[in-house]
């Protein structure tokens, strides 16, 4: 089962700066849900709090019922949730398959102990979560990358490399932070049908996106934010169609023009 994720009344403030204020939603199991709005509307910022990066000022987060502001990234990793970044951050000088398997060792049996201490059931273990990773590589069309370093690669591929390596941690919750920036308009349509894959294998999946046709071709149901607040919940149809939305989005169009 995917898991469910509630945001309640969630607020971050920097200083004097109110990045989120009031902020609630909620992804039921198994939903694909978009994140939606304005360049600093504080999309990511909020991924930042759900994956333990930030703690919020106010408010409540849970996963499957259970509390998870003050649980750090590394906790709610083993807990099920994984993620992707806006700007991939990936080990440049390792192989894109190292860089897949760094964060699927809590997968592996035992503990840091054991681990080091290469016993058969570690190094059997590690071979199965090699090949899971090619395998994951393959499906994704990177297979032919497995062996080179990652700086090697482009930065619409390192995404797709963070993605591997996020499904290969065997999560119940994914947040992916603008996966479709920055790709041509073939891998797209091929991100599409990874993701549809992913939730038909019981993973829940929150996603960012700016591309507007990614949205409205995957999502159950958006959140539009601006400024911080939550504007609107709906279809993707629905948000396109809200006047306060296609205000917030022209009126930041034409601030940018006018700068
Ligand atoms: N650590 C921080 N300290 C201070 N301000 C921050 C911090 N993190 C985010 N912010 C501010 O929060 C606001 C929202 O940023 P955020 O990156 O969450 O927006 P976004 O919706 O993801 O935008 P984009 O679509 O451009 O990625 C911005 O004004 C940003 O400067
Ligand atoms: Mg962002």
């Amino acid at each position: 089962m995917g898991a469910r994720l509630a945001v309640r009344d969630v607020s971050l403030h920097f200083g004097g700066v109110r990045v989120l204020e009031d902020v609630s939603f909620t992804v039921e199991s198994g939903q694909i849900f978009g994140l939606v709005g304005p360049n600093g509307a504080g999309k990511t910022s909020l991924f930042n709090c759900v994956s333990g990066h930030y703690r919020p000022s106010a408010g409540s987060i849970t996963i499957d019922d259970v509390e998870v502001v003050g649980s750090s990234p590394a906790t709610l990793a083993r807990q099920g949730l994984a993620r992707t970044f806006q700007h991939p951050a990936l080990q440049l000088r390792e192989t894109v398959l190292e860089n897949v398997l760094l964060g699927a060792h809590t997968r592996l049996p035992g503990g840091p102990v054991e681990w080091s201490l290469r016993l058969p059931r570690t190094v059997r273990a590690e071979k199965a979560l090699r090949q899971e990773a090619l395998d994951l590589l393959d499906r994704n069309g990177l297979g032919w990358a497995a062996k080179m370093r990652a700086d090697e690669l482009s930065h619409g591929l390192h995404k797709g490399i963070e993605l591997c390596r996020a499904l290969l941690t065997h999560p119940g919750l994914l947040l992916l932070d603008e996966p479709a920036a920055g790709l041509p308009h073939a891998e797209v349509e091929q991100l599409i049908e990874t993701v549809r894959r992913v939730r038909d294998e019981d993973i829940t999946v929150v996603i960012v996106e700016h591309n507007m046709g990614l949205i409205s071709a995957l999502t159950d149901r958006v959140v539009v934010l601006d400024h911080g607040r939550k504007l609107m919940e709906g279809s993707a149809a629905e948000a396109q169609a809200d006047p306060r939305v296609i205000e917030a989005y022209i009126g930041k169009d034409a601030v940018d023009d006018a700068a």
